[in-house]
């Protein structure tokens, strides 16, 4: 009983929070209707695209159904030819917050209007989309946003370098968890530390400049291929590319479409997950390093992800729960699941401008709960569940929180932290 009225509480704080941060207008340049939640609206104002994702599973879960489908389709207003989105999109205000995020976008006078990034974020666009299908049965709405998605689909294969199935990011920001520690090699941070400072810090720059590197080749990606800065297949990018194709595979007999195209895709994606980033002796997906693959072994909640794929089997699943889950200098903290082992030199518990370098997020608590219950691990999934309840009931919505205390840091009123809803 007692739970029950904590959720519907709950249910009533997420409700309103997503209400107060919906933003809807009109661009008369595009001659378009736009609708989506910012995540915070003074830190993170524009609409991104796996923040939009998340916003429709929550919007879902609320009964409102009808923003869930115009955040789809304002997400889509812009969506070029060739059938790329980008991962902001800029509907009013055109400029980022940070300065050095106007790189993130071509140079192109285009970008003093309504416009969007050049980079992508993780794909669970196809799994939003089946979200919407499964509680509203709008077969019309499938037909509209599934041309749209496939086209999205069909662009993503082009990040599928040499072809073994397993798409390349080319910036740390595409894997929207943008400081990762895993790519410290990659970007040249051998110290392996996590600064106090932003702009006088020399790993600052090393990021940034690969954001420069691509936007002085125009984001052209053949020659960001050819002098490559940053070539990274992450594990959970490619863990949600592969359930997003596993959505595309269910959606396309209803929407009157082939499944086989996203069957062959995802089937090749699992396999050179496994080939290639399982790394057996110390039982972890790892984000591989190109050219090369070498592999980035860096603990970060990422090496739990590819178990949401039912090609993983359950006897390697086992030994990676085993090996990381609840090992207190690992994963094991108090208020689970820090974005990176608390053992590793990097790891950074407090609030920074250097984001998943060890607080707390929504994000993993949420996609793994779901995959530890369909695992069968129902108490370590319960644990993801209290950990991020008791940080909203002490801390309120925060963008993230303090592995060991729950304190919240960075935005306040951070949307993520409502995916709770989704989690029973
Ligand atoms: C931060 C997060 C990123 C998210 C964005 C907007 O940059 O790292 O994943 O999309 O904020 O919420």
């Amino acid at each position: 009983m007692l739970q029950d009225r904590r959720s519907d509480a709950l249910r009533e704080d997420v409700h309103a929070l997503l209400r107060r941060h919906l933003k809807e207008g009109y661009s008369g340049l595009l001659g378009r209707e736009y609708c989506y939640i910012r995540p915070a609206p003074g830190r993170y104002p524009f609409q991104w695209f796996w923040d939009s994702c998340f916003h429709v599973v929550m919007l879902v879960r609320l009964g409102e159904h009808d923003i869930a489908k115009r955040t789809l389709r304002s997400l889509f207003a812009m969506q070029r030819a060739d059938g790329f989105v980008g991962h902001m999109i800029f509907w009013n205000q055109v400029l980022p917050n940070r300065p050095t995020d106007i790189v993130q976008a071509r140079p192109s006078w285009a970008d003093l209007r309504p416009h969007m990034s050049e980079l992508v974020q993780p794909p669970f666009v196809a799994q939003a989309l089946e979200r919407i299908y499964a509680a509203t049965h709008d077969r019309v709405f499938l037909g509209e946003l599934y041309a749209r998605v496939r086209g999205y689909h069909q662009w993503l294969t082009c990040r599928d370098f040499d072809g073994d199935g397993l798409l390349t990011i080319i910036s740390p920001f595409e894997s929207g968890m943008d400081w990762k520690a895993s790519y410290d090699p990659v970007v040249g941070n051998d110290a392996r530390r996590t600064p106090r400072r932003l702009y006088t810090s020399r790993y600052f720059w090393q990021v940034v400049s690969i954001d420069w590197h691509n936007f002085l080749r125009r984001y052209d990606l053949q020659r960001i291929r050819a002098r490559s800065r940053f070539l990274v297949k992450d594990v959970g990018y490619n863990t949600a590319y592969a359930l997003d194709l596993a959505a595309m595979e269910r959606l396309a007999p209803i929407a009157g479409d082939d499944p086989a195209p996203y069957r062959e895709r995802r089937r090749r994606v699992a396999r050179a997950m496994l080939e290639r980033m399982y790394d057996e002796e110390s039982a972890a997906f790892y984000d591989l390093w190109e050219p090369g693959a070498r592999k980035l072994r860096i603990l970060t909640p990422s090496i739990f992800f590819p178990l949401a794929l039912a090609e993983i089997a359950d006897d390697i699943a086992e030994r990676v729960i085993a090996a990381h889950f609840s090992t207190p200098r690992e994963f094991g903290t108090p208020f689970p699941l820090p974005s990176l082992a608390a053992c590793d030199p990097a790891f950074y518990p407090g609030e920074s401008s250097y984001l998943w370098r060890g607080p707390t997020w929504a994000l993993p608590n949420w996609f793994l709960y779901h995959t530890l219950g369909r695992r069968g691990h129902a108490e370590e999934a319960e644990r993801l569940r209290a950990g991020l309840w008791q940080a909203v009931q002490k801390s309120g919505f925060r963008e993230y929180y303090d592995p060991f205390t729950g304190e919240g840091y960075g935005a306040h009123d951070f949307t993520w932290s409502g995916l709770l809803l989704d989690m029973h």
